[in-house]
């Protein structure tokens, strides 16, 4: 057992979380028949490539399609696509920014959390106070540097375990999650926790796919943030660690050397790090 006593989250219990939350959400898309059908045909053919060079054999192809049988029976969609696939689309859309780079949102993320002071902490347990503080502080500017008054910094991030609240039944509603208004100068300062790697869940169907690969299923410890003001294009990114383990292999291949924080620990046991967010103007 961990800091606190409880059944760990199986894959499948986050997994189905994450994928009632996505469905809950009713995506669509601004895409011409064209363009689908172009890249609906780009994708097969390249799935085609793969089965030919490697020689795919139909007890091989029977595999597969148990296997994407069971991504969807254990609600692992979110959390597939987000770790393997979803920082190639953040790569395109980073092509059109110049303010704060962007990473992946993840399949964690949920929308409506409390609002908070500029000067705030994030909601946390009891036994969160028992990790080492971290007070995260800094400012939100447009990219001549003005500072941004009124704009949201919405921070999530899992506890010292690697749980995400609302993803794991021990935890109450809005543990570690926040959005942050920044003052009239675009300022804030919130104090949370300092987070811990976090482990893919290994006892599903992404986990068995992770392994067929010798790969790990470790992400670097990690802040979520989503930056957002009027008139300004919002940021989705995330904040991680100097020297931290993983953070030169996340499975999730999100990391950037822009989005390293470097804290200093204090004699009081407070880590403080401050980083500054640039927003983009609105697009058209
Ligand atoms: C995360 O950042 O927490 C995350 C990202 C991708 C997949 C799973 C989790
Ligand atoms: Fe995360």
């Amino acid at each position: 057992m961990t800091t606190t006593e409880h059944e760990s989250p199986t894959a499948v219990g986050s997994g189905t979380a994450a994928t009632d939350k996505f469905k809950n959400e009713r995506v669509s898309a601004d895409t011409s028949p064209e363009r689908v059908a172009a890249i609906a045909r780009d994708a097969l053919s390249a799935l085609h490539k793969v089965i030919l060079d490697h020689n795919v054999t139909y007890p091989e192809y029977r595999v597969l399609k148990q296997w994407l049988i069971d991504v969807g029976e254990g609600g692992e969609w979110p959390l597939f696509l987000d770790v393997f696939i979803e920082h190639a689309v953040e790569e395109v859309l980073a092509r059109s920014r110049k303010g704060t780079k962007g990473s992946i949102e993840g399949p964690y993320y949920v929308a409506d959390a409390p609002e908070l002071p500029s000067v705030c902490t994030l909601p946390m347990r009891e036994v969160d106070t028992k990790e080492t503080p971290l007070v995260f502080s800094g400012q939100v500017t447009d990219l001549d540097g003005k500072g941004i008054g009124g704009a949201i910094v919405e921070l999530w991030h899992a506890d010292a375990d690697g749980y995400y609240s609302q993803f794991a039944d021990h935890l109450p509603e809005w543990n570690l999650r926040g959005k942050i208004i920044t003052d009239g100068e675009g300022r804030y300062q919130v104090t949370t926790i300092q987070p811990a790697p976090y482990q893919i869940p290994t006892d599903g169907p992404t986990g068995a796919f992770i392994a067929a690969q010798n790969g790990h299923p470790w992400r670097p410890a990690h802040l979520h943030l989503i930056v957002s003001a009027p008139e300004h294009e919002s940021v989705t990114t995330q904040l991680y660690f100097d020297g931290g383990e993983w953070l030169d292999s996340d499975v999730a291949s999100a990391t950037k050397p822009e989005l390293v924080l470097r804290p200093t620990s204090g004699d009081d046991g407070i880590n403080r790090v401050t980083y500054d967010f640039v927003l983009d103007p609105a697009a058209g």
